[in-house]
């Protein structure tokens, strides 16, 4: 086991969360079981690779009120190194359904997430180097997830991406500073409209044939390492031929893992921060491992209702 550290850069929010029989239209009025609980892409990150086993720093911004409270109590609780800035503005709030499949829908208030500062983040980071992982998401400022990375991989640090949610509009130079990518397929398809300049439907990227798939990820990311997760159909994995990151292939996909799926919110998450950890302890294994590890225990975490307290321990796998 290495000592290297996983350094997790993103938002924090209060989750409130209706579980409901169907996901509402446009004009519905449904009733739902409610409640809250700690969420935000990277708050849910950041416990994953802890609970993974690694060591893990969380950098994030937090109102002056009771939910920053909240954040720095979990963060106490399990072990993580809290890096936060107090912003004038409320913590981070979403507001979230769930339907009787698991299936979720969310609306985001940023709140202190947006006043996250590229500086803060430098300076969150210092002490990162080879080994570490610095892990981002895009519920920050562009500019602060820019910072992120490129501190991280200026220090030899492995900078992951993990561009979600969708609709934040990522420029060219952003992938270019990414070693690994790691999109669901709502926003890989949005991420080909943007740049490469191809419209495939979120539904039909799973479907997609390996090579063909493997040759769009080489499009979007041409050097690095792309994962798109594919929910309930795995993932797929496509590396630059140059860095097979220990692989003997250059694509490949693996299955989903079988769960009793109770709730998806934050399944993503989970995968990032188990991939991260993984990576961190574990240099010398192949890629292929990791992303199995990653694979189980994001599958693990829709076995429990909320977000980062579905995260489980690595004694639970
Ligand atoms: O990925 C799930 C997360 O998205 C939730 O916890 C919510 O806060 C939103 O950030």
């Amino acid at each position: 086991m290495s000592t290297a550290r996983v350094f997790v850069a993103g938002s924090f929010n209060v989750d409130h969360v209706w579980r409901v029989a169907t996901l509402p239209v446009a004009g519905a009025t449904l009733g739902g079981d409610y409640a809250f609980g700690p969420g935000g892409k990277g708050f849910n990150q950041a416990i994953a690779a802890r609970r993974a086993g690694a060591d893990t720093r969380f950098v994030c911004a937090l109102g002056d009120d009771p939910a920053a409270q909240l954040a720095r109590t979990l963060c106490a609780n399990d072990g993580i190194d809290l890096q936060a800035t107090i912003a004038q503005v409320p913590t981070g709030t979403a507001g979230i359904y769930v339907d009787a499949a698991g299936r979720n829908c969310i609306v985001i208030g940023s709140g202190a997430n947006a006043a996250l500062q590229a500086d803060a983040v430098a300076r969150s980071l210092q002490g990162i180097g080879t080994g570490d992982v610095v892990l981002a998401q895009l519920e920050s400022p562009l500019d602060t997830v820019a910072q992120a990375l490129q501190t991280g991989r200026a220090a030899g640090a492995i900078a992951m991406l993990n561009p979600a949610p969708a609709n934040a509009a990522i420029d060219r130079a952003m992938l270019g500073r990414v070693d690994i990518l790691t999109p669901n397929e709502t926003e890989f398809s949005a991420l080909l409209v943007r740049h490469v300049g191809e419209r495939i439907d979120a539904d039909l990227v799973s479907g997609i044939d390996q090579q063909r798939l493997h040759a769009l990820c080489r499009e979007l990311v041409p050097d690095g390492t792309v994962i798109i997760t594919l929910g309930s159909s795995g993932c797929f994995v496509s590396h630059a031929d140059a860095t097979l990151r220990g692989d003997t292939q250059a694509c490949y996909r693996i299955s989903a893992e079988s769960a009793q799926v109770v709730d998806t919110t934050g399944a993503g998450d989970a995968f990032n921060g188990a991939l991260a950890a993984s990576l961190a302890q574990l240099p010398d294994a192949a890629f292929i491992e990791h992303v199995r590890f990653a694979n189980r225990y994001a599958a693990h975490s829709t076995e429990q209702a909320g977000a980062a307290l579905a995260m489980p321990y690595l004694a639970a796998l």
